[in-house]
């Protein structure tokens, strides 16, 4: 069985793909996971997923037999006699990274039937190089964070490789994340930012460039201990992102209701319009605003943290 995480944006996201920083963490408590048994001779490959309703033969065109067949290519491998079996419970567009894990665990399976184990970075440009294909201007966030499994900065650089650190966490931080139920797609909400970007360039810039500004200081902040601070800037980027465009009424209300509930700070999480929000809260208060959340029409919640990267003196 091969699988990789869902995630996490903790902060930046848009501005990430015009060349600011950004933060994300892998949720390992949702995994999409691919299973693979031997077909009959001649079958080929078929993929199978009874969680979507899907089933479909590698040359059809859809996005994860691209990637199948990607991968077969770095591989050196012709088309297998294989039937992969994916099952996830990570929710499908809802900006938790669902579309990314699945690829991701698709690469491995089919690497463990060629008796090769990727790297890390393999992996992440192989879904990457798939992303792009498929969903337009992916930043490449999505990809790097569930392919390496930890939480990282990532940044595009205007050449070449983008920088990719892992993050340092000083104390332990609780998060509640509530799913709104409303059905986004990353690259409808990503392509609508574009075009109103392309039409007039420089108020985007600057909303980017305070979103960049804001993602460096929560990585101080997360470093440290200062949780106030960090929820306050993890609010400030709701509201950044609210500017832009990408927030809901829904995602606004939920982030309303976690701070009136107690959270330290609140934002939306991921491409945005529907799909996820995040809620920085100490820990006694994490079951209260989970239930708030609930009440105030969250699909989903769940409880995740983020442990110490480094043992403070
Ligand atoms: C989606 O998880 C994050 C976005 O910034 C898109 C991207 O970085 O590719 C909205």
């Amino acid at each position: 069985m091969n699988s990789a995480p869902g995630k996490l944006i903790l902060a930046g996201e848009h501005a990430v793909v015009y060349g600011q920083p950004a933060l994300a963490m892998p949720i390992a408590a949702l995994r999409a996971s691919v299973a693979a048994e031997l077909a009959p001779r001649g079958a080929g490959m078929t993929v199978h997923a009874p969680d979507l309703g899907l089933v479909w033969r590698l040359r059809a065109t859809a996005p994860l037999s691209d990637l199948a067949q990607r991968t077969l290519d770095y591989l050196q491998l012709p088309e297998p006699d294989l039937r992969l079996t994916i099952s996830s419970s990570i929710p499908i567009a809802s900006g938790m990274g669902s579309g990314a894990a699945v690829g991701a665990a698709l690469v491995r399976a089919l690497a463990e039937q060629a008796g090769q184990q990727l790297s890390a970075q393999v992996i992440s440009d192989l879904v990457y190089q798939s992303e792009k294909a498929f969903h337009g201007t992916p930043s490449g966030i999505d990809n790097t964070v569930v392919a390496y499994e930890q939480p990282i900065l990532f940044q595009r650089q205007t050449q070449g490789e983008p920088l990719i650190a892992p993050l340092a966490v000083g104390d332990q931080w609780h998060f509640v994340v509530a799913d709104s139920g409303i059905a986004s797609e990353t690259k409808a909400v990503v392509g609508d930012l574009r075009q109103r970007w392309l039409a007039a360039p420089e108020p985007y810039n600057r909303q980017f460039v305070a979103v960049g500004n804001l993602v460096r200081q929560i990585q101080v902040a997360l470093a440290g201990n200062d949780a106030e601070l960090f929820g306050h800037l993890l609010s400030q980027n709701h509201q950044l992102l609210q500017m832009l465009g990408v927030s809901a009424e829904k995602l606004d209300y939920l982030v309303q209701t976690a701070l009136a509930a107690g959270a330290w700070g609140a934002k939306m999480s991921g491409a945005g319009w529907g799909g996820i929000m995040l809620a920085l809260v100490p820990a006694e208060r994490a079951s209260h605003v989970q239930q708030q959340l609930q009440a105030a029409g969250a699909v989903q919640t769940w409880q995740t943290s983020l442990l110490p990267t480094y043992s403070k003196r």
